[in-house]
């Protein structure tokens, strides 16, 4: 949602929307809409927002450790024309000195904070977000100085999160949150055992090995309380081994390109689903 984000997955939403739907779905290829019914749509690694973005539930618990992120969305929600001229204002200014100024201010008000956050997102290198050990974002100027959206943009996006609850928080006190019937998106930071390259990115928590086994036992008890879960990840078989068939969950090795058509033997797909649906 107007944001460029490391790890975003429009791509799987786009390329392969099959995975938000049931098998019946799936075989009669309506997939114009979703399909999968669920209760409340949960997601505790919110980022840029895009499956919650293609579901569009009527009823959602949306979050994210990141506090920026989270006050971004929350001024998207209930002041969109607010938030809207506060980002339009940084623009007007925007040169390579006044934004290494702005990326050196500390903000104490939302509004200020999700503006700022919303500029930063858009004219830095690459749109990434990455902070030192003090929390400070860090990131070198790009070269986009310019900002595509308009103000009915941010008012469509606030009306689509008007019955959203959003917080900032540990994505273990999001998932406690859910329900059987409930729907968990999770896609947490691609950390493997051997791999702990996403150290320094998203927030200056470090998202770690033992988060992600944490992760899997609060997903396998939810999974046994009947809650329906969908999991990004990489595909690695320390990650696939945190998930076992013999419990119920099902594999999908995927490739960032719609690969449906043609699947070659012994490709290596760089991307897995793992669901309980
Ligand atoms: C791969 S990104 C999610 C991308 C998102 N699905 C999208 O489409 O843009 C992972 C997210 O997890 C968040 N995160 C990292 N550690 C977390 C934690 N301990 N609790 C909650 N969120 C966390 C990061 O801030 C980041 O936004």
């Amino acid at each position: 949602m107007l944001l460029k984000w490391a790890g975003g997955k429009s791509w799987l939403t786009r390329n392969h929307p099959y995975i938000f739907h049931n098998e019946e779905s799936l075989f009669s290829r309506s997939l114009t809409h979703p399909s999968i019914e669920y209760k409340k749509y949960i997601d505790p690694f919110l980022g840029g927002g895009a499956v919650f973005k293609h579901l569009q539930p009527n009823e959602s618990l949306i979050s994210d450790v990141n506090k920026e992120l989270i006050a971004f969305y929350q001024c998207l929600k209930s002041t969109p024309e607010k938030l809207f001229n506060e980002v339009a204002n940084h623009f007007k200014f925007h040169c390579e000195d006044y934004y290494y100024e702005t990326r050196d201010t500390v903000q104490k008000k939302n509004i200020l904070i999700a503006a700022r956050f919303l500029y930063l997102n858009y004219t830095c290198f690459n749109g990434i977000y990455r902070v030192n050990s003090s929390n400070k974002f860090n990131v070198p100027i790009g070269d986009n100085d310019k900002f595509h959206y308009s103000l009915e943009d941010f008012k469509k996006h606030s009306k689509a999160l008007k019955n959203a609850k959003i917080k900032n928080q540990d994505f273990k006190d999001t998932i406690y949150e859910s329900e059987a019937g409930d729907l968990l998106y999770i896609d947490p930071p691609y950390v493997t055992q051997s791999n702990n390259s996403t150290f320094d990115m998203y927030s200056s928590k470090i998202f770690s090995w033992q988060d992600q086994i944490e992760l899997s036992v609060l997903l396998e008890d939810k999974r046994k309380e009947g809650v329906h879960i969908i999991i990004s990840n990489i595909n690695d078989i320390e990650i696939i081994n945190l998930y076992p068939i013999r419990n119920g969950w099902k594999h999908t090795m995927l490739d960032r390109a719609n690969s449906l058509a043609y699947r070659p033997k012994g490709k290596k797909y760089k991307e897995i689903v793992i669901s309980n649906i």
